[in-house]
């Protein structure tokens, strides 16, 4: 009801466009089909009036979506975690979720190399072996997070994706598993 209130006084208008960027088409029409479809479970982390219908891809149990930010909470699924990504394991066991969405937060709250390296070990944490990450950045707010070498630990799938006219890429990454028990 509060979203529709929020729709209907016109908050997602500033962002309107967003939904014929070939990043979102890419998004929307390839990326999270490609999860469902693989992942019993996925998490979205970062809501906004722009991503609320994402939920509607997924089956009932197989969506949720988490934010710092108490007011996001509006924009986010019915299974919604409020909280900062690097805590993901005190709401979730370590394998709860198959796939990992981190899409336009780094840069936006997860800004320095310190807050992105807490972020992805918490990640990698989280995630069981062969588990999914899809890194959606903007190559002119920060370093290429794959140079500072948080990549490490997870493997990429297919090549990065980059979009005309546009500063947004995705990385699509599987976490590596552990390294084998070798005998003495
Ligand atoms: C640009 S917005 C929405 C991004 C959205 N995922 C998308 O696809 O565009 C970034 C969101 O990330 C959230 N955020 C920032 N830092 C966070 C953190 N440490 N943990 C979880 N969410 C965070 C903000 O509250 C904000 O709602």
């Amino acid at each position: 009801m509060q979203r529709l209130l929020l729709l209907a006084y016109g908050v997602n208008r500033p962002y309107e466009h967003f939904r014929d960027l070939a990043s979102r088409l890419c998004l929307e029409g390839e990326i999270l089909p490609w999860l469902r479809d693989r992942c019993g479970s996925v998490l979205f982390v970062g809501t906004a009036s722009y991503t609320w219908h994402y939920e509607t891809l997924f089956a009932a149990d197989g969506y949720a979506t988490l934010d710092i930010a108490d007011g996001a909470a509006v924009w986010g699924a019915r299974r919604h975690i409020v909280a900062p990504v690097q805590e993901l394991t005190r709401h979730h066991p370590a394998g709860f979720f198959d796939a990992v969405v981190l899409n336009g937060v780094l840069g936006f709250g997860i800004d320095t190399p310190q807050q992105m390296r807490c972020t992805f070990e918490e990640l990698r944490r989280a995630l069981p072996p062969q588990g999914v990450l899809v890194v959606g950045w903007n190559t002119d707010r920060h370093e290429d997070p794959e140079a500072l070498g948080l990549y490490d630990g997870f493997e990429r799938s297919g090549e990065r994706r980059f979009f005309a006219d546009e500063t947004h890429v995705y990385d699509v990454l599987v976490s590596s598993p552990p390294a084998p028990l070798t005998g003495r």
